[in-house]
């Protein structure tokens, strides 16, 4: 390491320092990472490829962008949020890491197209995506920049839901690997990740007390379902609200109050998106919320909330706090707004804890491994991770945390291989 004022655009590159301190402090949670990074200095098996990241710049992408390289790569990364950068870990990547970033905190949409075709222009061989904005990006109107492409990832339930429906259509110009649905990504990083940012979010922004409120958690998947257990265990009393039966069934056999949307938005104090769609609180639902409310999402997009709606039934609005835009309604009711409608977990606090994004970086990290050996055998088609590299990735996770698990004797193992063993 020394300073290498790669290309860039950061906020300033003077808070390098600090975000070494923080890749470093980050980096003692990631151990199954760091023994992939170790096994990639070795083998370099991404020498000669340009990997382009879209991801939300902060300490625990730092590891990953840092493996990626010692592996090889020539690594460019641009936020794949426009709230989500850490500011400080941007300076570092530029000037000590050799790895060119675009990435500033609160850039407006222009510049965060801007750095997404900064990183393109490098003419990437793979991508690496949160949200799917690099690869919408050169199936849109950037085709041209296309033409070294073997392969991607993506790393979250919203990109994959794009990606599936592009692959769909039949449009889909190169193989995409669904980080996301590896066991050791959505069930760790969506429940546990979600669960515990997304209320460390909300505290930071507004130091609320969860003790005694009613928190509306609005979808049911593995978000949803790590946002309901964590506010739970604050002292909330947890609401559900949900479109699909199976998943509502769950949250009330979980033990969670389930209702429509209309009813919870009378008596809900906190409200959580966490759907992956559009408006699933509309004006309608805001217009009848009590006084002094907090919303906040924690899905992908900032389309959770209907800000417009609300903004038409309003009179005015105003920031309160760093993160709290209070609407004060028509009918005289104060609607605290946190973080814009953005992911609140990466916007008010620093994203899911490094401990779990070990494990989805190290997904992606044997995937891109995966990507670069194979890709001539890959069809232009969404693929889930192969099961030996979730399996691998879930046996060092586990060896890391000192925990030894039993195997099955051959007489069990023949048994479970069986259907002729009856009573
Ligand atoms: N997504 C959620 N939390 C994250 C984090 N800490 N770093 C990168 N991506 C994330």
């Amino acid at each position: 390491m020394g300073t290498t004022n790669s290309p860039g655009d950061v906020k300033d590159i003077t808070l390098a320092s600090e975000g070494v301190r923080r890749i470093n402090w980050a980096e003692r949670e990631m151990p199954v990472l760091r023994q992939i990074k170790e096994r990639f200095i070795k083998e370099k098996p991404f020498k000669g490829l340009r990997i382009a990241g879209c991801l939300h710049v902060t300490s625990e992408t730092a590891n990953l962008a840092i493996t990626l390289r010692d592996g090889g790569a020539d690594v460019f990364l641009c936020a794949s949020n426009p709230l989500s950068t850490q500011d400080d870990v941007a300076a570092a990547l530029v000037s000590e890491y050799g790895i060119p970033t675009y990435a500033i905190k609160g850039e407006n949409t222009d510049t965060y197209y801007q750095h997404i075709i900064s990183v393109l222009n490098t003419k990437p061989h793979m991508t690496m995506d949160d949200g799917a904005d690099l690869v919408a990006t050169l199936h849109g109107d950037r085709t041209d920049l296309m033409e070294n492409i073997i392969g991607g990832m993506e790393e979250t339930t919203t990109g994959v839901i794009r990606l599936k429906s592009l692959a769909d259509e039949g449009n889909l110009k190169y193989p995409v690997i669904a980080v996301n649905d590896a066991d050791t990504k959505h069930f760790f990083d969506n429940r546990y990740g979600t669960g515990q940012s997304t209320l460390d979010g909300i505290t930071r922004a507004t130091n609320v007390l969860w003790a005694g409120k009613t928190v509306v958690v609005i979808g049911y998947g593995w978000c949803g379902r790590g946002v309901a257990m964590r506010a739970r265990g604050m002292g909330g009393n947890t609401v559900v609200c949900e479109v699909n039966s199976i998943r509502a069934l769950e949250a009330a056999m979980d033990g969670h109050q389930v209702m429509k949307m209309e009813e919870a938005a009378k008596i809900g104090d906190i409200f959580i998106t966490v759907t992956g769609g559009m408006k699933a609180i509309d004006r309608k639902h805001v217009a009848n919320m009590k006084d002094g409310v907090l919303l906040a999402n924690s899905g992908h997009f900032n389309v959770e909330i209907d800000i417009e709606g609300m903004d038409e039934i309003s009179d005015s609005k105003s920031e309160v706090k760093p993160f709290v835009e209070q609407y004060i309604l028509i009918n005289g009711n104060r609607i605290n707004l946190l973080a814009e409608g953005r992911l609140i977990n990466l916007a008010a606090a620093e994203g899911h804890p490094s401990a779990v994004m070990d494990m989805s970086f190290a997904d992606q990290s044997l995937s891109a491994e995966f990507v670069a050996k194979e890709y001539k055998n890959l069809e232009n088609q969404v693929y889930v991770v192969p099961r030996e590299i979730d399996d691998e990735v879930g046996r060092l996770k586990l060896l890391s945390m000192g925990i030894a698990i039993d195997e099955l004797t051959a007489e069990q193992e023949k048994y479970l291989n069986s259907w002729n063993v009856g009573t």
